[in-house]
């Protein structure tokens, strides 16, 4: 449980909040698909933090991201014509280009070149990878180092990429993406001839032990078994909203990367990769998509008909009743909590050691931030990120897990 003060500095990360401040400063954000923009095309409205910008690509390829009113009085630079490796603002043809220069402003009878000097564009550093436009909105020029997360590198053909737009704080979607223990519950259903995971259905109360790390925490999730060998996943947690999560089978090197990030207070995209890292990705039942920016499917109803779930389903042995995807079913429960869960009703227990590993760690970093200092999990010189490897395993009830994390 928290008080009203601690879930508000944890959850609120707009207008100014110390919480959204300090992941602007500090962390790269994944903005938009790299799919989603093409050279000279639409560009593409973006909105982070409950702030809005432009991403696009510009005639050479290379991806920019601006500030979505024009500086000059306003105008939305979606609109605008993407030519010339610029963006040209439809309203009075005011022109900035891809690298954020003001390069023409067709309204200004002479000095032009001498005005151009003087237009504050706001735009923003880009990087690409695993087919991600990641933006850095901090102030300064101290951009942080880009982050080698597992997945960073690995060619197209070892991942899948997709997210979902959700009604949700971001903070409730992390929280649930670390949550071993919902996995035999919620998602006993769909977990039925799904490799070893499914043995999360057979024990529903995993021990947890969480290690700490440079990036956040790792933590095995361990349940007994029958016959007395031990199920171990391993999960990480990256700062500031990266869940890396073991694959439904020992023998596969990868696993599924999920984070959330925030539009606003009470909503987020929720993304997805899952990758592999020896070998190209075979794509299972959770990942035959249709559209990449609207996947799993969101719950089918509103909760006035509880969200659409299907009573008919249950009766007949499904057990949520949201059969359309895995997925589904944590975005039904996550939606549920209200848009901003409200944890001073909370009750927690041996099964949340996870979600409360993840409040620690935002919290403390926060508040570091608060007092003037550089988060510590925000070290990312320090961090070898190649080791939040993720794990799925049984094992002998005499092997020791530690070996693990
Ligand atoms: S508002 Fe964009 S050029 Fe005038
Ligand atoms: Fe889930």
């Amino acid at each position: 449980m928290l008080t009203q003060d601690e879930n508000e500095l944890l959850t609120r990360v707009t207008h100014g909040a110390p919480m959204g401040r300090m992941m602007k400063q500090y962390w790269w954000i994944p903005a938009a698909r790299s799919d989603n923009v093409q050279p000279d095309g639409k560009p593409l409205r973006v909105r982070l933090f409950g702030e809005n910008y432009v991403a696009f690509r510009a005639t050479n390829g290379k991806a920019g991201f601006f500030n979505e009113a024009c500086p000059h009085r306003g105008a939305s630079m979606a609109l605008a014509r993407n030519e010339d490796n610029a963006l040209r603002c439809i309203y009075h043809g005011w022109k900035f280009n891809v690298d954020g220069k003001t390069v023409a402003v067709p309204t200004q009878p002479s000095n032009e070149a001498e005005y151009c000097k003087h237009v504050p564009l706001k735009h923003y550093p880009v990087r690409e990878s695993a087919g991600i436009i990641w933006v850095w909105l901090g102030e300064g020029d101290e951009v942080p180092d880009f982050p080698k997360l597992p997945f960073i590198d690995l060619p197209a053909e070892n991942m899948v990429v997709f997210r979902q737009k959700v009604n949700a704080n971001w903070l409730q979607a992390v929280e649930t993406t670390m949550d071993s223990a919902h996995l035999g519950v919620l998602h006993q259903s769909w977990l039925v001839g799904f490799g070893d995971i499914e043995y999360s259905s057979t024990n529903m109360a995993p021990i947890y032990h969480v290690a700490q790390k440079p990036y956040g925490f790792r933590y095995a999730a361990v349940r007994e078994l029958k016959d007395h060998r031990n199920y171990v996943r391993t999960n990480a947690f990256i700062m500031p909203w990266y869940g890396i999560v073991s694959p439904n089978q020992a023998e596969i090197k990868g696993g599924s990367a999920f984070f959330s990030i925030p539009i606003d207070d009470e909503n987020i995209w929720y993304w997805q990769i899952t990758y592999r890292t020896e070998e190209k990705l075979v794509l299972n039942k959770t990942h035959h998509f249709t559209d990449a920016d609207s996947w799993p499917p969101l719950p089918p109803g509103t909760p006035d008909d509880n969200w659409g779930q299907d009573r008919e389903a249950m009766k007949n042995g499904h057990f949520t009743g949201f059969t359309q995807m895995l997925g589904t079913e944590d975005f039904a429960v996550i939606q549920s909590m209200g848009s901003i869960q409200d944890r001073t009703r909370e009750h927690l227990g041996a099964g949340d050691g996870a979600v409360l590993a993840v409040r620690r760690c935002l919290a403390n970093a926060v508040r570091e931030f608060m007092g003037g200092k550089v988060p510590t999990l925000a070290k990312h010189e320090d961090i070898d990120y190649s080791v939040a490897l993720p794990k799925s395993m049984v094992v002998e009830e005499t092997l020791d897990w530690r070996t693990t994390l």
